[in-house]
């Protein structure tokens, strides 16, 4: 599998240094295992996120310098607006600092006690913030999604059959807001056909509920869509970003992934009469910043209004996916099970067949994940029931349909050659994953988003 250059050339580093194994041993167990708890500077190889850690261009650090920092109506404002009705056509563009801020100002709106909302797959945010507006989330993926050796194009996808009966069984009038989040982030990173958005955009017309983009990595799926959905090869991709928005009523997206930037993100309405604009101007100013900056600084949109379109282009887009792809045909090699085909922004490894010996309430994603770091001081993190957490009713652990060790790949950041450290690193542990008897314990968590907090110890 050959790997695809870079799209362009580095102008400036930032050195990383390798602990030896002693070290890292040492430093993992101060940590309470949980690998949020690191000095990134005691991390050789950063995969814990794809969010706010790739690498600006030239271009935005230009954009940065330009920043119009002005209270009200900066001409960064302006920018940004600009790119967001350009890019995906509505009416209606609200900066906001990040993703789960828009889902601070938006959920609120749309949810409460008693009401209910659906997903493909919500992010652990996104379904925190359905629970703190007081009501609750499911997940409706399809259920290739949940075979990770199932190699099968849009896994992302809502099972729309499933969506229709759960709204029968709840009641139309209970549900709050239907959310498809592009790629479905939880179930690998995994696209999202332009027929499915259609169709689930069909039946909330159906049904009269508002339909919400989660479009945290909406260009990576319109590359899937280009390359993998019938009648798609020849449209640029600005033209299908803007078909699949068209299908949306509102969209939230955290810029920190596809626009490449380190902070930002946005709110989208799609008609400018809608009275919710109303609602989102008033939570913004109450939480986030006055509507024109909306937490963010100028010189944050300036870079946002940049990367928005960096983000979208072709060739950094199959670049990118293309390093997903060589490490997954050196995992196909050493028989390593992983969500597969490769989702957009990394690779999800099947913890479960890795450690087929620990169950899901030891954590093998965050056995596997705890290994990379001792192995080779790779960062990486649980997308399984450790992160999952407990039900907020009864307390009771949650099982995951996944136990997924995520490598999330940073934009513009990795080599070749760091990428070849990343299989190494698995295949060695893999030889040696029978020997794992036991998984972890949780000796402290929190009540909300546990996996960032948590102290674990091993059994
Ligand atoms: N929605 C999705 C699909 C996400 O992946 C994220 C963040 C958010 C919303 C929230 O955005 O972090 O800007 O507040 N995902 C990051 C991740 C943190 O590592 O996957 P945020």
């Amino acid at each position: 599998m050959k790997y695809i250059p870079e799209p362009f050339r580095i102008k400036m580093v930032e050195k990383i240094k390798m602990l030896t194994r002693e070290e890292r041993e040492q430093r993992i167990k101060a940590a309470d295992y949980n690998l949020f708890g690191l000095h990134a500077q005691d991390v050789y190889i950063d995969l814990l996120t794809d969010s706010g850690t790739g690498a600006m261009s030239s271009d935005q650090w230009s954009g940065v310098m330009l920043g119009d920092e002005a209270y009200a109506g900066s001409k960064s404002y302006h920018n940004l607006i600009k790119a967001g009705k350009d890019i995906f056509g509505y009416d209606y563009i609200q900066p906001v600092h990040q993703g789960r801020a828009a889902e601070k100002v938006l959920f609120p709106l749309f949810l409460s006690k008693g009401k209910y909302a659906i997903s493909n797959t919500f992010f652990d945010t996104t379904r925190a913030h359905v629970e703190l507006a007081g009501a609750r989330a499911i997940d409706c993926v399809s259920e290739e999604a949940k075979k990770p050796a199932v190699r099968a194009p849009f896994k992302g996808n809502m099972d729309i059959e499933k969506l229709e009966k759960t709204i029968n069984e709840l009641g139309a009038e209970n549900v709050g807001l239907i959310v498809l989040t592009i790629t479905n982030n939880s179930a690998g990173g995994q696209p999202v056909s332009m027929e499915n958005i259609k169709a689930t955009a069909d039946i909330c017309k159906k049904y009269n509920i508002v339909m919400e983009i989660d479009a945290a990595r909406f260009a990576e799926n319109a590359f899937f869509i280009k390359r993998d959905e019938a009648g798609y090869a020849h449209k640029p991709l600005p033209v299908i970003i803007r078909e699949m928005f068209s299908y949306g009523d509102i969209f939230h997206m955290s810029s920190k992934k596809d626009a490449i930037v380190n902070i930002g993100g946005i709110l989208g309405v799609k008609d400018g009469a809608n009275p919710i604009i109303a609602g989102i101007k008033a939570n913004c100013i109450s939480y986030e910043g006055f509507y024109t900056y909306g937490g963010l600084s100028g010189r944050d949109m300036e870079a946002l209004a940049i990367g928005l379109y960096e983000g979208i282009d072709e060739d950094f887009l199959r670049y990118r996916i293309g390093q997903c792809e060589y490490l997954a045909a050196q995992l196909d090699e050493a028989g390593i099970a992983y969500q597969s085909p490769v989702g957009g922004h990394g690779l999800f490894i099947d913890a479960a067949a890795m450690y087929p010996q620990i169950p899901h309430h030891e954590f093998p994603a965050q056995v596997l994940a705890i290994e990379l770091y001792k192995e080779a001081g790779i960062r990486t993190c649980d997308i399984g029931s450790y992160m999952l957490g407990n039900d907020p009713d009864t307390g009771v652990q949650l099982k995951s349909d996944f136990e997924f060790t995520r490598f999330a790949i940073p934009r513009r950041v990795y080599t070749q050659a760091h990428f070849d450290i990343m299989a190494e690193a698995l295949i060695a542990i893999k030889s040696r994953a029978h020997e794992q008897k036991r998984g972890l314990k949780i000796l402290w968590e929190p009540p909300i988003l546990r996996h960032f907090q948590a102290k674990l110890e091993w059994i």
